[in-house]
């Protein structure tokens, strides 16, 4: 091998008569007979070299061989590309290297697929062979997205004061939503540990220790249904403060937001973030992570649904409306595929199945086609004032349970704006939601349960509900949303443990059992615990927004897939019975 000189993305014409040495792979080859041009890759860029069958008859054998993905090792002269053969598209454009010697360094086996193209082969396919895909320019910019992230939020926090300070991974499990990856231990059989959902219980007992501004790049690990955005492991830049309120937290994240914005992709974000609060939210844009790149609210439309002739709108439990301003553009192919979206929707995520759209178009002053005929000429005029329509707006509206009407409508008014093209990939709308009810009814078991997790403090105004009105009490959590994903989420702590006991106890988590499985915690409230909250980013998600993209896999070197199976090494698999035998461990068949 050659040691290299120069990386593959490095030369320019200023390089032109030196001597270099490249080491890469083979990244397409060209035979114009007695010329060969190759052009040879690593992750810095991409140079073309050339083998002269008349000048270096020997060498030229051995490039002709050459095939894709091939590794190789030359030595050679940089030298002017004729006229004409200049690519401005390329950094080395300028320059190709006349092979002296080459040394093939290793020989690929026939590919699975095309490293140019990613699209030349099925998601799984990659994923099994993800070293490969990884070669790729699109996922080797990611990852270098990543690492100047991580690199960034570092520097941004240890400036802030902030102490970077590591937590076990094998710990007791926590009550924080998830299930948990358990571990079982060899030594103590029959017992185990939980993989971290979050460091949630060791940042406030780092607290309590009094490390008043700690931060941890970390990874966390929940067994949970998977989605676009959700990985099994993941990873959090995790903060926490002592002697702070929620306008420090939002300082301190909208400081870092700022910086890792301009650090990486050098974009200005705005000076203050807006605030939004959950019902607000919820009834607005039907969802507490709102994408507010664009309007299309979600409008209440009960009492025009009551006022009207159609009967399916009357006595409902929620009506909501999105108008599309132009709306001459959706022919009843369109709306009926709007309808369709409704239906799988809310078949898919709701509770019930909505089983249509009602629309109706403003033409001419009046409304025309869906159910505007069940809508009398005085009504259509109020709704024409109160929502102050111009010709063509089109109405689409759905009718059902709130817990899904809100939900679809809110997906529904995506959809809409995907197909407007209402969203671009460089516009960053950041939205604080605030807020949050403290407690959610589950209706199955007809139990409170937390929106946030159980160590979130109420507000101190609602302190006096928790007693009657449960409910009612709204928490100090807060949520950052940017562009319709929830970056962060966190709160203020219950420091003081009276409170945290009550909490406990209307979540259905007995004295006795609370102290079972965090005892540990609620001692420690007791031995002098400072005010204290925090903040955790989903950092996949963070660094999936700044790359422009929309699947957290493309950001993860290795990802596992919507069913948590890791591809590549073909994990989870079954164990040796000796294995199992060690941990006491028998299986059930
Ligand atoms: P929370 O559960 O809201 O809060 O998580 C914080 C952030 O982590 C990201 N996130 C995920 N990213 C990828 N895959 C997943 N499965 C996944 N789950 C969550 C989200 C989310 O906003 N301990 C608290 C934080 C605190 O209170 O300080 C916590 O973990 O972006």
């Amino acid at each position: 091998m050659f040691k290299r000189t120069h990386t593959c993305g490095e030369l320019r014409s200023s390089h032109i008569s030196s001597e270099v040495c490249l080491n890469g792979w083979v990244s397409t080859t060209r035979d114009h007979g007695g010329l060969i041009f190759v052009d040879i890759r690593d992750r810095y860029g991409i140079t073309q070299i050339t083998f002269d069958e008349e000048s270096n008859p020997n060498q030229f054998k051995i490039g002709r061989k050459l095939s894709m993905e091939d590794v190789i090792s030359v030595r050679g002269i940089v030298q002017p590309r004729k006229e004409g053969a200049v690519r401005k598209d390329l950094a080395t454009g300028e320059i190709e290297v006349d092979v002296i010697e080459i040394e093939v360094l290793n020989e690929t086996a026939p590919l699975p697929f095309v490293v140019s193209d990613r699209e030349s082969a099925s998601e799984d396919f990659r994923l099994k062979y993800r070293y490969m895909e990884l070669r790729t320019k699109e996922l080797q910019s990611y990852m270098d997205i990543r690492h100047r992230t991580s690199q960034a939020v570092r520097s941004y926090l240890s400036d802030d004061g902030f102490m970077e300070i590591e937590t076990p991974y094998l710990m007791r499990s926590t009550p924080e939503g998830a299930r948990d990856y358990l571990v079982p231990s060899r030594i103590h059989k029959g017992k185990f540990y939980a993989l971290p959902q979050s460091p949630q219980t060791y940042k406030q007992l780092l607290m309590i220790s009094g490390f008043d501004r700690y931060f941890q790049i970390v990874r966390c690990f929940r067994d949970e249904d998977l989605r676009a955005d959700r990985q099994p492991e993941f990873t959090q830049i995790d903060l926490e403060m002592s002697f702070i309120d929620e306008d420090d937290i939002r300082e301190v994240v909208e400081g870092l937001v700022r910086y890792v914005f301009r650090e990486v992709i050098d974009l200005e974000m705005p000076a203050d973030f807006p605030t939004m609060s959950y019902d607000e939210a919820v009834e607005t844009y039907g969802t507490d992570s709102p994408d507010i790149r664009f309007g299309l609210p979600l409008i209440d439309f009960s009492d025009y649904g009551s006022a009207s002739e159609f009967e399916a709108m009357h006595n409902a439990d929620c009506i909501k409306a999105i108008v599309v301003e132009d709306g001459s553009g959706y022919s009843r192919k369109v709306i009926d595929g709007l309808t369709d979206f409704v239906k799988d929707y809310s078949a898919q995520e709701g509770k019930e199945t909505l089983g249509s759209l009602a629309w109706m178009r403003l033409q001419n002053g009046e409304f025309t086609g869906g159910v505007s005929k069940f809508f009398g000429n005085e009504l259509q005029q109020k709704i024409i004032s109160d929502l102050k329509l111009k010709d063509n707006a089109l109405i689409l509206a759905a009718t059902g349970e709130r817990a899904t009407v809100l939900p679809t409508m809110g997906a529904l008014r995506l959809e809409i704006a995907k197909r407007d093209d209402l969203l671009s990939d460089d516009d960053f709308k950041p939205v604080w939601i605030m807020e949050f009810p403290q407690f959610e009814k589950d209706e199955k078991s007809d139990k409170w349960v937390f929106l946030h997790h159980p160590f979130t403090s109420p507000r101190e105004e609602d302190l006096e509900l928790l007693d009657n009105d449960p409910g009612a009490v709204k928490s100090r959590a807060y949520d950052l949303v940017i562009n319709g994903y929830e970056i962060a989420g966190g709160s203020i702590r219950n420091h003081n443990p009276k409170v945290q006991m009550k909490i406990l106890d209307i979540l259905g988590i007995p004295e006795k059992e609370a102290n079972e499985k965090f005892g540990f915690l609620l001692e420690a409230l007791t031995y002098g615990a400072p005010p204290h909250g925090g903040i955790a980013f989903g950092y996949d998600r963070f660094v999936m927004l700044l790359a422009g993209t929309h699947q957290i896999r493309d950001v993860i070197a290795f990802p596992k897939t919507t069913s948590a199976l890791s591809l590549m090494d073909g994990s989870p698999s079954e164990v040796a019975k000796e294995q199992l035998n060690e941990l006491g461990i028998k299986l059930k068949k």
